[in-house]
């Protein structure tokens, strides 16, 4: 079974999914890490960030067996990523290794384009939202940095991710909205459990 999370950076999708997947079980994919390895390696000067090998498992990002969990994380990474994000070939060649890891067993994928592009036949898709302000505050708490400055950089990254000619950030046409704004993270994840026992 396979529940697709799509949304735009700062609804909640990373802290939703994985409490989704650990309370049922399901194996957690997080897609975005696949695009920001690719930009680390872009801006490490890589030959071939696409040859590089990218690992999901154990809660932990490595890239060619280096552990990049915290280093993909950075601002001028998740500013490239946004960047190779739209170009074609970097979304060819990830879509193909996302299709293939969640070809099999119980996952939640989380990222743009799952319930569009990787996986329109998932069980169920759910496209989280908040307020462009809730979502530049959670990630200036987590950066330890002005929500001003977030929300900036958080707008132009949102319009090149909706407006990108291939694979621009919608909803897919069946998925259920959900809007994370004023909610907790318990009350998002009960939200997500029920509308998965609907489908189940
Ligand atoms: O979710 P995130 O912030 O880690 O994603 C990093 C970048 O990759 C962001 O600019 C959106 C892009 N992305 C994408 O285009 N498609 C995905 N499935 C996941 C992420």
């Amino acid at each position: 079974m396979l529940i697709a999370i799509d949304g735009p950076a700062g609804a909640g999708k990373s802290t939703v999914a994985r409490a989704v997947a650990d309370a049922l079980g399901f194996t957690y994919l997080d897609s975005g890490a696949m695009y920001r390895c690719v930009a680390l390696g872009e801006l490490r000067g890589a030959e071939d960030p696409l040859a590089a090998q990218i690992d999901l498992g154990g809660g932990r990002v490595t890239l060619d067996g280096e552990d990049v969990t915290e280093a993909i994380r950075t601002p001028e990474v998740s500013e490239r990523a946004s960047q190779v994000a739209a170009r074609p070939e970097v979304r060819g060649h990830l879509v193909a290794l996302q299709r293939a890891m969640v070809r099999d067993g119980d996952y939640v994928a989380e990222g743009r384009d799952i319930g569009t592009v990787v996986a329109p036949d998932a069980e169920l898709k759910v496209f989280l939202t908040a307020s462009p302000e809730e979502r530049a505050r959670r990630r200036a708490a987590q950066l330890g940095v002005e929500p001003e400055q977030v929300l900036r950089e958080q707008a132009e990254r949102d319009t090149r991710d909706a407006t990108r000619a291939h694979s621009p950030l919608q909803p897919a046409s069946d998925a259920l909205r959900v809007d994370t704004t004023g909610l907790g993270i318990d009350e998002v994840v009960a939200r997500i459990a029920r509308l998965v026992q609907a489908v189940r």
